[in-house]
C-alpha cells in the first residue's frame, strides 16, 4: 500500500518524508489555504521534496476552464496529477487530459458506480471519502470494497486512493480491502505507530539494561 500525506504543509511533508513513508502527497483548496501560501508555489515546494504524484486541485465550474487549469497546474512538475471532482464537467475534462498524458485524482467520491465512471474517463486515482460518510452513518469502509471489486472485475488501471481518513482503523481496514493507496493526514500518521505495549516493554528493557554488568 502507498502512502500519500494529505497536507499542503512543508513541515509536515518533509518529516513524513524522514519517517521514509512519503510516496506522495495530496492537497485540496482548504489545505492549501491553510498553508497560508500563493497556490502554485506551495505546489511547486512540494513536488521539490518528493517526486511521487502530488495532487493539485482545479477549481471551475465547467470542463474547459478545469482543462485550461488542468494543463497549467500540469506544468508546475512533472509529477503534478490534477484534481477533479466526480461531476459531469469533472469527468469530461478527465477524458480530455487523461488523452493528453496528464494524471488525473478524481475526488468527491461517494458510490461506487460514480467510482466506475470515473475509471471509464481515464482517471488514474479515484478518491472515495471514507471519514465524510462515516460522518453521517455510512460505511466508508464498504465504498472502498466495492471500488476495488468493480476495478477487479473489469480490471481498471485506476488506483483506489481511500481520502478523508480520520484514524488508525481506518488505514488499517482500507490495507486490508486492498486500497492501493491511503492519504493520511499527518496527525493519524503518529498514531499508526504508537501501542502503549510497545511503550511499556521498550520502557522495561531500558531498565533491564542497565542492570547487565559491564565487562
Ligand atoms: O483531501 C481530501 C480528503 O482527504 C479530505 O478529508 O477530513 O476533510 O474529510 P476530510
Amino acid at each position: 500500500m502507498k502512502f500519500f500525506i494529505d497536507t499542503a504543509d512543508t513541515t509536515e511533508i518533509r518529516d513524513a518524508k524522514a519517517l521514509g513513508l512519503l510516496d506522495g502527497v495530496t492537497t485540496n483548496p482548504t489545505l492549501v489555504a491553510k498553508s497560508g501560501k500563493k497556490f502554485h508555489d506551495v505546489i511547486a515546494e512540494i513536488c521539490d521534496i518528493t517526486e511521487g504524484p502530488v495532487s493539485a486541485e482545479a477549481v471551475a465550474d465547467n470542463a474547459e476552464d478545469f482543462i485550461a487549469q488542468g494543463r497549467e497546474l500540469a506544468k508546475i512538475a512533472k509529477n503534478v496529477v490534477v484534481k477533479l471532482p466526480l461531476t459531469t464537467e469533472g469527468l469530461k475534462a478527465c477524458r480530455a487530459l487523461s488523452d493528453d498524458g496528464i494524471g488525473v485524482n478524481v475526488t468527491l467520491c461517494f458510490q461506487p458506480v460514480q467510482a466506475l465512471m470515473a475509471a471509464k474517463a481515464g482517471a488514474r486515482f479515484i478518491s472515495p471519502f471514507i471519514g465524510r460518510l462515516d460522518d453521517i452513518s455510512t460505511d466508508g469502509m464498504q465504498l472502498i470494497a466495492e471500488i476495488i471489486q468493480i476495478y477487479d472485475n473489469y480490471m481498471f488501471d485506476t488506483e483506489v486512493l481511500a481520502a478523508s481518513i480520520r484514524h488508525p482503523l481506518h488505514v488499517q481496514q482500507a490495507a486490508l480491502a486492498g486500497a492501493h493507496v491511503a492519504t493520511i493526514p499527518f496527525s493519524v500518521v503518529g498514531k499508526l505507530i504508537q501501542h502503549p505495549l510497545t511503550d511499556l516493554g521498550n520502557a522495561r528493557f531500558m531498565e533491564d539494561f542497565k542492570n547487565i554488568p559491564r565487562t
